[in-house]
């Protein structure tokens, strides 16, 4: 695996395998790779000539300072994951080389970032913009994976390219889960032991919720979440919304020619969830 931390080396090794035909899968990450991580990477080394992975934690991205510094970071573990899914390219840079200068570009996602990561992360949303840009813009990838967990990111990211018409594709992936049902996270690594029992729960929620469509309406089933996750003292509910899956605005009634999830942002100790589920 070539390891790079500079801009100039890993696109003129990526020009140069573009340049002979080979294609290109990549993987932005901010690192502490667990399964969700590997499961995209796998698909993309499948799919491409050469997978090229990303490793940055992006400042930019976090609303929360004190969560940018408690973010995982085991670079020398990551390099042992990264060799079991044969990457061929580790592109994995410091801020200096990211942002050499203050960043100021702005992007407007519209409605999208409006609503639950956006409205409860300000800032966020063009974080990941600014980030994700320059990654495609180094890495010019055919092919760029993300996963379902983070779902409006995925939304936000599929604007992107299409807002710049970058010559590139999409692919979604779907979450990957403990044997138990919780969502994959970096962040899981930060639970105690009490809270990582705990946390399952989360999903059992949602699957529950899950069966209750066709008996209540999502203003009702928006209420019946809301009142199970109260009854773990554990859990302060950021958010549950009910929203389609293309703009992700908020429904209140159910429609069967369109996609719906649940998506819900908890706070469990100091540590940040989110997962989701499909409705409809
Ligand atoms: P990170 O949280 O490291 O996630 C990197 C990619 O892995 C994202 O596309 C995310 O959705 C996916 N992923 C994480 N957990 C997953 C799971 N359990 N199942 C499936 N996919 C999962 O998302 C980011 O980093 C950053 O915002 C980034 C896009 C790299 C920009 O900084």
């Amino acid at each position: 695996m070539l390891h790079y931390s500079h801009i100039v080396e890993t696109m003129d090794y990526l020009q140069q395998a573009k340049s002979e035909g080979k294609t290109i899968g990549f993987v932005p990450t901010m690192g502490a790779l667990h399964e969700g991580h590997l499961e995209l990477m796998r698909r993309a080394k499948r799919e491409n000539d050469l997978l090229c992975v990303s490793i940055f934690v992006n400042p930019i991205q976090f609303n929360n300072l004190a969560d940018l510094e408690k973010y995982p970071r085991n670079l020398s573990a990551d390099i042992q994951l990264l060799h079991t899914v044969s990457c061929d390219v580790l592109f994995a840079p410091n801020a200096k080389e990211m942002y050499p200068e203050a960043i100021t570009e702005t992007f407007d996602f519209g409605a999208l970032e409006k609503v639950m990561e956006g409205a409860f992360r300000p800032g966020h949303f063009n974080g990941v913009g600014v980030v994700v840009k320059k990654l495609f813009e180094i890495t010019m990838p055919h092919k760029a994976y993300f996963g379902e967990k983070d779902y409006q990111q995925l939304a936000i990211i599929q604007k992107l390219v299409d807002m710049e018409s970058m010559p590139l594709e999409v692919i979604p992936c779907p979450i990957v889960r403990e044997a138990d049902g919780l969502a994959m996270s970096s962040r899981n690594a930060r639970l105690s032991e009490r809270e990582r029992e705990i946390a399952p729960r989360i999903f059992q929620i949602l699957q529950q919720a899950q069966g209750l469509v066709s008996q209540y309406s999502p203003g009702q089933l928006k209420q019946w979440v809301i009142n199970e996750i109260g009854k773990t003292k554990a859990f302060t509910l950021e958010y549950f919304e009910i929203a389609e899956d293309k703009g992700l605005q908020l429904i209140n009634h159910w429609d069967t020619s369109i996609g719906s999830l649940g998506f819900i942002a908890l706070n469990l100790g100091n540590v940040r969830l989110i997962d989701n589920i499909r409705f409809i």
